[in-house]
């Protein structure tokens, strides 16, 4: 389960700091964040995760799931990188918020004020004509989670009786019904350990990390962040293991999983054991 960069504004491979990165993308200029249109973002961004997916579908066992969030305009990039490393699309997820979801279509009266090729007449009579009309944005209230699997080893229950993979689990609810494909949950404000840009909602992460996994299991996420999928995977007795370029992030993530004792960790280590030869001891893996 993972976050990768949205490639949107400078939030791609460059992302180090925890700022938007500067380079040039070709997108217009002098727009204010969220508001840059480059049609390179998509491309860029596929190219940035084949080699990420190739790994994923590599170290996966057969049967198993990849749920990756995206902004919707690039969704389909992301997509088509996943299907192109051999991963079958299941499905399109939703995760939806209805607050803090920032409204960023703009008028065009500052424009028109600039144009010295339009007459005053031209311009007032255009400003009356576009009165309300913006720049095709909506308000955004949704982000899209991939959901792809890694091929089964035979049918279902071949699969299962291999992995313990493959099936989701239908009991988990987040609204009382079975999971469903739009999951509601608020944007997390910043706390007093996490300070990152665009932390993910706990909620949506352990609820999808219990439908497409088993207490015990391991949950990698290659782009770890603030540590939002180490800290659902340890909530739910599953291990977590978190890749993350920027150092200061690496310590809010350790922060977060420090301060949240480790209640569970003897219950997902006896589900661990039975599938592996190695064990946990003080951190550090043993082989048994
Ligand atoms: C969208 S954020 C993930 C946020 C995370 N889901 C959370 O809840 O905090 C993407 C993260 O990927 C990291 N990142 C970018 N390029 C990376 C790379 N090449 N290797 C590892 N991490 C990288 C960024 O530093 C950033 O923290």
């Amino acid at each position: 389960m993972t976050d990768p960069p949205y490639f949107l504004d400078g939030l791609d491979a460059d992302w180090k700091k925890g700022k938007r990165g500067k380079r040039g993308t070709g997108s217009v200029g002098g727009l204010p964040i969220g508001m840059k249109f480059d049609s390179e973002q998509g491309k860029r961004l596929q190219a940035f995760l084949e080699p990420v997916f190739e790994q994923l579908i590599r170290i996966l066992k057969p049967g198993g799931f990849m749920l990756v969030f995206s902004a919707p305009r690039l969704y389909h990039r992301m997509a088509i990188a996943a299907e192109d490393c051999r991963f079958e699309i299941r499905d399109q997820y939703i995760w939806q918020f209805t607050q803090r979801a920032q409204f960023k279509a703009f008028g065009m009266t500052h424009f028109l004020k600039k144009r010295v090729d339009i007459s005053d007449q031209e311009r007032k009579r255009l400003t009356e004509e576009m009165d309300g009309r913006k720049t095709p944005q909506l308000r955004p209230q949704f982000e899209s989670i991939l959901c792809a699997q890694k091929p089964r080893e035979g049918t279902f229950v071949d699969n299962w009786r291999r992995h313990r993979t493959g099936l989701i689990d239908s009991r988990q609810s987040l609204t009382g019904n079975v999971p469903s494909t739009v999951m509601s949950a608020e944007k997390p404000t910043k706390d007093r350990y996490n300070c990152h840009l665009t932390p993910k909602p706990l909620k949506i992460c352990e609820h999808l990390i219990k439908v497409f996994s088993c207490e015990g299991q391991t949950i990698l996420d290659p782009f770890l962040g603030s540590g939002t999928t180490c800290l659902a995977a340890q909530r739910t007795n599953r291990f977590g293991i978190g890749i993350e370029i920027n150092p200061d992030y690496v310590a809010i993530a350790e922060k977060r999983l420090e301060i949240e004792p480790r209640k569970s960790t003897r219950a997902a280590y006896e589900e661990f054991s039975k599938t592996s030869e190695f064990y946990l001891e003080d951190r550090k893996w043993i082989h048994a």
